[in-house]
């Protein structure tokens, strides 16, 4: 549940930053997100990460 968690906590700083209107604060929402999502592939889904592989 963790990371479905981070992903809930990091979609709304994303929305927090969307509507200040503050486009650096989405550019580094988006790098998190990203982290959240490859995390969760990294221990559930390792496949994902390494496509062909
Ligand atoms: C809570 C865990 C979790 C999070 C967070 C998560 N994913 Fe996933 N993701 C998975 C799992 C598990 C699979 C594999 C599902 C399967 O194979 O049926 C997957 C599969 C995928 C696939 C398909 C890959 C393929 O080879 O078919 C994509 C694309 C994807 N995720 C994108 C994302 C993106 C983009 C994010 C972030 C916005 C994200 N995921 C966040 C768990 C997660």
């Amino acid at each position: 549940m963790a990371y479905a968690q981070a992903m809930v906590a990091v979609g709304q700083r994303a929305i927090e930053a969307a509507e200040a209107r503050d486009e650096m604060g989405v550019f580094d929402v988006g790098a998190d997100m990203y982290a959240v999502c490859t995390g969760c592939h990294s221990t559930y889904a390792l496949e994902t990460l390494r496509p062909g592989a």
